[in-house]
């Protein structure tokens, strides 16, 4: 039979994404697809704390194996903020947190502008000590005006180092270089280990 395996959002775009990863080996659901499960409160200071903190948390709650994930922006000239405060870096609308950001910004000269999205992903099995984290990371640099107008968040001000601003490429060409991507290549075959029976995490 095929294995359940939870994903622990509620992003269909996200969804999508892992499903395309595992194709049929897995049967992935999301928190809609289940009853409604109180929220593990996201209080670590790293995206892999975080991240396991949540999987631990759904896998006990469900008996599923459980995969949760946390990202955010670190930008270099701040420290590494706003980091696993992305989400909550300024009240209001992703513009509003944006802007926030080209206004702390504003006088950091381009070479200076360096940031990276940190994706960390982790897999935890019900009653099972060891969980498995994965991290993936996107570099670029913060642009000085938004661009484009796919993606979400931080994307419009976050620019590649092939001069394109994240928002200005499709879902499926940002899939290929995101922190996100990478994070879900590194884990594939941890998940595809659940369909093969291994002893995932040893
Ligand atoms: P979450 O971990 O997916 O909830 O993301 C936390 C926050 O980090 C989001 O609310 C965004 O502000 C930011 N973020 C994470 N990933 C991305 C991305 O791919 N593009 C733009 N912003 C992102």
């Amino acid at each position: 039979m095929k294995p359940r395996l939870l994903f622990a959002t509620t992003n269909p775009g996200k969804l999508r994404e892992l499903r395309g990863l595992v194709g049929d080996a897995v049967e992935v659901v999301s928190l809609s697809d289940l009853p409604p499960i109180p929220e593990p409160v996201e209080d670590q200071d790293t995206f892999e704390g975080n991240a396991e903190k949540k999987a631990r948390e759904y896998a006990e709650a469900t008996g599923l194996p459980a995969l949760a994930d946390d990202s955010g922006l670190c930008v270099d000239a701040l420290g590494g903020r706003p980091g696993v405060y992305s989400a909550r870096y300024a009240e209001g609308s992703d513009k509003a947190r944006y802007e926030k950001l080209l206004g702390e910004l504003s006088g950091v000269p381009d070479d200076e502008r360096t940031a990276a999205f940190v994706c960390a992903l982790c897999l935890a099995l019900p009653g099972r000590g060891r969980a498995i984290i994965e991290v993936g990371r996107c570099e670029g640099r913060i642009g000085h005006e938004p661009r484009g107008s796919h993606g979400f968040g931080y994307d419009p001000v976050f620019v590649l180092p092939q001069g394109k601003a994240l928002a200005e490429l499709t879902s499926e060409e940002k899939a290929g270089i995101s922190h996100r991507g990478v994070a879900f290549r590194k884990m594939r075959p941890h998940l595809l280990a659940l369909a093969g029976g291994s002893p995932v995490g040893g």
